[in-house]
């Protein structure tokens, strides 16, 4: 089969680390792919820093709807982030038949509902694996492995922007500043880092899980958020007295009433799984009515940990696409016209 040809919006922390791994471990992804899989296109703002990375042979523009529409493409790949121009290339990929991968978990709270329906009518797939606790399959786990629960509640650390810095405040005694800027060094922080300090990016991320365990539309304008922004050293120092830690948890649940959907510091006794999660991991616990209670634990952000999600994805489109190459299999997450309406509580 010929090779499955990609084009990259975006080549900085995940679009970089997903041409690394692309390359690094061509062999392998081409045996589970069934085919190889290979970059055609590239969008940055910066063409040349680009070329150092990919070379000659690949083509570099600035103008992303160049490669959302590019006849050659069959999978666009969004790693640049934002709302705008993310959104209207991943719109003109969709209109021109192509599937998706994206990281973007601001783009999908904020207009996945839009984005996951044109997917649907075209019948092409969206696929975000990378957007929810990095390299940790959690997406694909609700979806698939846990198919068969009526899934009760979930909770966990799905930033690790925050949990690397309420880590080092912790045991290094290090300033909030000074370890955010470290967690931005090491590529772990969004572009603007106050979505991770004030939870939003934990919500955005909450907002699609919840919608993926209790089939409801996306909707993260209902999540309650409250970030580490306000923490002190003392805070920290005074749980642990207490024989606490303190985590930045994003949980949901089902009630009679309705679905909560919250982020927030919380207190968690220092022998619960949770509290010993440092650094930039994720631990993201599910609670299925058949299973019982499972435990999801990876690194939760940075370069190869969160490209090792995207080419994931690519795999199982590609897979999927050779299965049914007349796109008849439903989008890899959300069936838009089968969402239970059960509504998400006022907080
Ligand atoms: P990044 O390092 O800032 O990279 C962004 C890339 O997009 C850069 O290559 C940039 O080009 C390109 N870009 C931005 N605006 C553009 C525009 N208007 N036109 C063309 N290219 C443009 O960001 P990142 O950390 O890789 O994050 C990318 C996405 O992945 C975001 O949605 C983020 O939320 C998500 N994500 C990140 C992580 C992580 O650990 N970093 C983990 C999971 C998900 P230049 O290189 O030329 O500037
Ligand atoms: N800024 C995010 C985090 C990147 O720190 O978790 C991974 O989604």
């Amino acid at each position: 089969a010929h090779p499955i040809k990609v084009g990259l919006l975006g080549l900085g922390v995940v679009g970089g680390g997903t041409w690394k791994v692309l390359n690094q471990n061509a062999e392998e992804i081409a045996r589970r792919a069934g085919r190889r899989i290979e970059v055609a296109a590239v969008a940055v703002r910066d063409i040349e820093k680009a070329r150092r990375l990919v070379g000659d042979d690949i083509l570099v523009v600035q103008d992303g709807a160049q490669v959302a529409t590019h006849p050659d493409i069959d999978i666009v790949v969004e790693l640049m982030g934002g709302h705008s121009l993310a959104r209207d290339w991943i719109m003109q990929a969709i209109a021109h038949g192509k599937h998706v991968v994206t990281a973007n978990k601001a783009l999908l709270a904020e207009y996945g509902n839009e984005i996951f329906a044109a997917a649907q009518a075209k019948g092409v797939m969206v696929a975000f694996e990378a957007a929810v606790a990095g390299g940790i399959p959690i997406v694909k786990a609700i979806r698939e492995g846990l198919a068969a629960n009526r899934i009760q509640w979930l909770a966990g650390i799905i930033n690790g922007t925050t949990n690397f810095i309420l880590s080092e405040m912790r045991a290094r005694g290090e300033p909030f500043t000074e370890a955010l800027a470290e967690a931005q060094r090491l590529g772990y922080a969004e572009a603007d880092p106050t979505f991770d300090v004030e939870g939003i990016d934990a919500a955005h991320k909450l907002t699609l899980l919840a919608s993926l365990a209790f089939g409801i539309p996306v909707q993260f304008d209902k999540a309650y958020t409250e970030g580490i922004a306000r923490l002190a050293q003392e805070d920290l120092a005074h749980a642990e007295r207490l024989g606490y830690r303190v985590k930045l948890l994003g949980i949901t649940r089902r009630r009679p009433e309705g679905i909560e959907l919250r982020v927030h510091p919380t207190l968690v006794p220092a022998e619960n799984m949770l509290a010993s999660v440092q650094g930039a991991m994720n631990a993201v616990l599910v609670q299925g009515d058949a299973v019982g209670p499972t435990l999801y634990y990876g690194q939760g952000a940075g370069a190869l940990p969160t490209a090792s999600a995207v080419v994931a994805d690519l795999v199982d489109v590609t897979r999927l696409q050779a299965a049914d190459p007349g796109h008849q299999v439903p989008p890899l997450a959300f069936q838009p016209d089968a969402m239970d309406d059960t509504p998400v509580l006022p907080m």
